[in-house]
């Protein structure tokens, strides 16, 4: 954060005033706007607690306000000014000041840095697209992406690179990407996007984290033989794998809400099973 001409001249006292008149404003504002997700104190609700554990190390001030301004509230980003984000900021950083800076959440180098859902479509999602794909394209007759910045209507993870490899070396290294990151299911500390911690020790996480590395290693059988019969065979043990986690602790279903396409799923249900 910027310092202001005032805080520089008299530091200290009218610093702390400047400060605490900001988180006033951020506190009624906060009321306002993201109370209805991250919780009255800060608690979290569908979105993630704002206060406690490792939130204080993983948001210095000036980060905090670009996280705040550039995407919240969730729902309708990008409307904040500077000046609210950063009174937000401090409403934000004065609670968290009261609360004990020893995180509870475990401290590791490599603690996640994406929620699940976040995990899901940066690499799940896309890894199993590609085997998906294998159902309908021979890999052994990749065509040239041509120009994948214009080809396909922009950034596209699918077509960026797609030179790079040959058809089947790319199935071979989803195949991979699937069975390895696997493990990245149990990492400890790491939330679901409505802030519910990953239920890393529950057995039937394990379980269904086990089936996705195990489909993903069969897969990798699979696409080894350079059979495209056999891996859109897989295919369905993958679709299966995604599945039966999900049917457990993803789409859940609000009582009476019915469960075709369009009903809406509980979202701060996710990753619990009561
Ligand atoms: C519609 C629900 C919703 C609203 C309203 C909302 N948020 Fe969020 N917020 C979320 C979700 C879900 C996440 C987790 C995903 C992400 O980080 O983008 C999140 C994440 C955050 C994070 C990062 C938390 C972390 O531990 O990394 C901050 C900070 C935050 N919100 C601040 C705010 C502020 C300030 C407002 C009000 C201006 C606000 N949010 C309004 C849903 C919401
Ligand atoms: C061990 C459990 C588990 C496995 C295995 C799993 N998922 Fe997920 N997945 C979840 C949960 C729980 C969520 C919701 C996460 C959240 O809300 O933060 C999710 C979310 C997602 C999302 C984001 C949905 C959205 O709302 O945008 C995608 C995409 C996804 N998963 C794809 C996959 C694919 C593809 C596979 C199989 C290769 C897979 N997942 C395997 C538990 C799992």
């Amino acid at each position: 954060m910027k310092k202001s001409l005032l805080s520089v001249l008299i530091p200290g006292m009218l610093a702390i005033a400047l400060s605490a008149q900001d988180a006033t404003r951020g506190g009624a504002l906060y009321k306002q706007q993201c109370s209805s997700c991250h919780g009255d104190a800060l608690q979290g609700r569908s979105g993630p607690p704002l206060a406690g554990g490792d939130f204080r190390s993983r948001w210095p001030a000036a980060d905090l306000i670009d996280k705040i301004k550039n995407t919240m509230p969730l729902d309708n980003p990008g409307k904040l000014t500077g000046g609210q984000a950063a009174d937000l900021s401090a409403y934000i950083q004065q609670a968290n000041a009261a609360t004990p800076a020893v995180a509870a959440a475990p401290t590791s180098e490599f603690a996640p840095t994406g929620n699940l859902n976040q995990l899901m479509r940066g690499i799940m999602f896309p890894n199993s697209n590609i085997l998906f794909t294998v159902q309908t394209h021979d890999p052994a007759e990749k065509k040239k992406a041509g120009n994948a910045a214009t080809a396909d209507g922009g950034f596209n993870w699918s077509m960026w690179g797609s030179d790079l490899y040959p058809g089947w070396d790319i199935v071979d290294y989803a195949a991979i990407a699937l069975a390895d990151s696997a493990p990245l299911l149990l990492t400890p500390g790491r939330r679901c996007e409505n802030g519910k911690p990953v239920p890393v020790n529950d057995p039937d996480w394990i379980r269904f984290t086990k089936e996705m590395s195990d489909v993903g290693k069969a897969a990798y059988r699979a696409s080894q033989t350079r059979d495209q019969q056999k891996v859109s065979d897989i295919t369905g043990d993958v679709a299966d794998a995604c599945l039966h986690c999900h049917q457990v602790f993803r789409d859940r279903f609000r009582r009476g809400a019915g469960r075709g396409a369009g009903a809406a799923s509980n979202k701060e249900l996710r990753c619990t099973k009561n």
